[in-house]
């Protein structure tokens, strides 16, 4: 258990730009920052932070938080994970109140899994440097590859020996479970066998985008043709092989720097390139980059780079995936690497300013690639060439951009010696066919509620329904809660005089005297902390919701602040016109209440309506019916004072 004040601290140092920046291009909109949802797919920003209060806001997907909040929801972090990552950013020492077995048990999943890969990570790389075998086989591979001993230890290299269970034994030694050792696949279970994943193999371990270990990929050193290269880590709860990207944790800041991402093949590209200062470079390990990795890239830049160093017939295999990342939006360039080289080789063999200038002048922009290289095969063979156009002009399609399609077909068009009327007649075609199945996909799909309520909605709903002045009331409080209004009161002489009272006294002392409660349990919660700090004659701050360790109530608070009430519109709408702030506000914390209370009442005399039908008792009506009568007394009370306040 991380202690009280370790969380005040981390909650006090934490500020919300610099964590979600790690994460989003942040750009800075007068007070606030603006970026690209990480949460949903969007293209133009509707992801807000608001330094000043110390939360983000995707006005998009509704998604919203505290800095805590966002490292949970972004990493898939538990709240004790979340906070430790925090306290490492920020270089806090944490507190620790001593774990019992019991709670080591309790400890997740996930969890557990991050535990066992960072522990055997660290096996494996003590090993690499510290056993003879390791430094004999593995380091002086490595050594061989020409990484230097920094480049091993920031990509946390290591060396599995080659035996059965040498791993797994020293790990279940260490209180790892097997159940998790399984799982994490580093070991695998054959009936009563087990046995290591990774045995006589360099060991590359994955990060995640905050560095954490999730997998790992190993490299024989034999050229033992019966065994496979590499082996990889299997999926698991931490390693989702379609969302995550080798070297992204090393290469995210200077993406965002260079505003542009190298995408190789393997490990040894990222390292190596690395080595040689090139460091905006990930590679997709193996398999070819999915829709959920073009995501990630895209949240630092819109630009890629792919170095390939396959040959032609594998390039043109992997122009469908290609059209795959012009959809996403992105500007998609080529370097073609001479034969038999691999960025890895290159750079090895090059200077690193060759190598970048190499990149620099091979750099092709994908489509005008595409079409040199199919228009080069088809020569003048007029149906192949017809076969070409068409195969452009569905990559062209794919660009989201109306800008970007033009340009590139005109210049398509002086590449192929096509009319542009040709390609762009052939361009229509496809988009119209693309917009006839997305608005077929569209029809069954569930649009989003708007996030807001309107006043017609407020009208329509159910009378029962207090949800939305239970929200207002609260929302009043949250936003307004130490401002000051005033009201007139008469003094024991009968003179009139205004008397100032902070909206929360207000609100407070009033729904407590009424003895009415929240139906919805996040906010009767914050209504009682305001009425415990009521009592010591304080107001909370905005701070101690958005922190708030339930996350309901955090989350709640976090909406509300983030959509502060629409005071002035509001009013204009019915037709109000106040002087001033003062005054608007009054009416607002007045008018509030008084909805909140009608309603409440409604709801009691819809109650005693219910139970005068079931009553067979004739006292009991008689009195059931008194109650109904000074209920609808109070009632057209209320809605008398809520009249007056709005026709005054
Ligand atoms: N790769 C892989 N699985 C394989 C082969 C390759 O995941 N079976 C990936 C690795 O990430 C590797 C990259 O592709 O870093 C480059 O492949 P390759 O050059 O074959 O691997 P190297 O380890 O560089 O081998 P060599 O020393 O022969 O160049
Ligand atoms: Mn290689």
């Amino acid at each position: 258990m991380i202690t009280k004040e370790t969380i005040q601290e981390i909650y006090d140092v934490a500020r919300v730009e610099e964590v979600v920046g790690d994460f989003v291009n942040l750009k800075k909109r007068g007070v606030n920052y603006i970026g690209l949802c990480p949460f949903h797919n969007e293209k133009t920003p509707s992801f807000t932070v608001s330094p000043s209060k110390g939360i983000y806001k995707c006005f998009g997907c509704g998604k919203g938080g505290n800095a805590v909040n966002f490292v949970m929801e972004h990493e898939h972090y538990s709240y004790p994970e979340a906070l430790k990552y925090l306290a490492d950013k920020y270089n806090i020492e944490i507190e620790e109140e001593e774990q019992t077995p019991e709670q080591l048990e309790q400890l997740n999943e996930q969890e557990s899994l991050y535990n066992i890969s960072a522990y055997a990570q660290k096996y494996f790389s003590k090993l690499l440097f510290e056993n003879e075998e390791g430094r004999a086989v593995g380091l002086s591979y490595l050594k061989e590859r020409d990484y230097n001993e920094e480049t091993i230890k920031t990509f946390q290299l290591g060396y599995c020996l080659d035996q059965w269970e040498d791993f797994t034994s020293h790990a279940q030694k260490n209180g790892y479970k097997l159940e998790f050792l399984e799982k994490s696949g580093l070991t695998i279970v054959k009936e009563d066998k087990k046995f290591d994943r990774f045995r006589g193999r360099v060991m590359f371990p994955i990060h995640n985008l905050t560095g954490k270990v999730i997998g790992f990929g190993g490299r024989i050193l034999s050229s033992d043709k019966s065994k496979a290269k590499y082996v990889n880590s299997p999926e698991s709860e931490i390693y989702n092989k379609s969302k995550s990207l080798y070297g992204i944790y090393f290469a995210r800041n200077e993406i965002v720097k260079q505003d542009n991402c190298f995408l190789v093949e393997g490990y040894t590209d990222v390292i190596s390139l690395y080595q040689a200062g090139i460091r905006n470079v990930v590679a997709s390990s193996g398999t070819s980059l999915t829709e959920e990795q073009v995501k990630l890239i895209k949240r630092y830049t819109p630009n890629i780079t792919i170095l390939y160093d396959g040959d032609e017939a594998g390039l043109k295999a992997s122009f469908r995936g290609i059209d795959m990342i012009l959809e996403q939006g992105m500007n998609v360039k080529i370097v073609l690497f001479p034969e038999g080289e691999d960025p890895d080789s290159y750079v090895r063999s090059h200077r690193t300013a060759e190598t970048e200038e190499f990149i620099d002048q091979q750099a092709r922009d994908f489509i005008s690639f595409k079409t040199g290289l199919l228009s080069k095969d088809a020569g003048t063979d007029p149906i192949k060439k017809a076969n070409v156009v068409k195969e452009i002009v569905k990559s062209i399609s794919r660009i989201p951009d109306g800008i970007y399609r033009n340009f590139y077909v005109k210049e398509c068009s002086s590449m192929l010696d096509v009319p542009e009327q040709t390609l762009m007649n052939e361009l229509n075609k496809n988009l119209r066919e693309k917009f006839r199945q997305k608005s077929r996909k569209e029809e069954t799909v569930e649009v989003p509620e708007a996030a807001e309520y309107t006043s017609e909605e407020q009208i329509t709903v159910d009378p029962t329904d207090t949800s939305f002045q239970e929200k207002e009331v609260i929302r009043l409080l949250l936003n307004y809660g130490t401002q000051e209004i005033s009201f007139e009161q008469e003094d024991e002489l009968g003179r009139k005089e205004e008397v100032p009272v902070k909206v929360a006294e207000f609100i407070v002392s009033d729904i407590l005297r009424d003895e009415i409660e929240f139906r919805d349990p996040v906010y009767q919660k914050i209504f009682d902390e305001f009425v415990q700090f009521h009592e010591k004659g304080e107001i909370p701050e905005e701070k101690h919701f958005i922190s708030f360790e339930d996350k309901d109530v955090s989350s709640a608070a976090v909406n509300l602040i983030s959509e502060p009430y629409e005071l002035s519109s509001n009013w204009e709408k019915h037709k109000i016109y106040v002087t001033t702030e003062k005054d608007i506000l009054k009416n607002a914390v007045s008018s509030c209440i008084l909805s909140f209370k009608a309603r409440k009442v409604d709801n009691l005399i819809l109650d005693i309506q219910d139970k005068i039908k079931e009553s067979k008792d004739d006292d009991e009506m008689k009195e059931l019916l008194q109650m109904q009568l000074n209920l609808k007394k109070v009632s057209i009370e209320i809605n008398h004072q809520l009249s007056r306040i709005i026709t005054k």
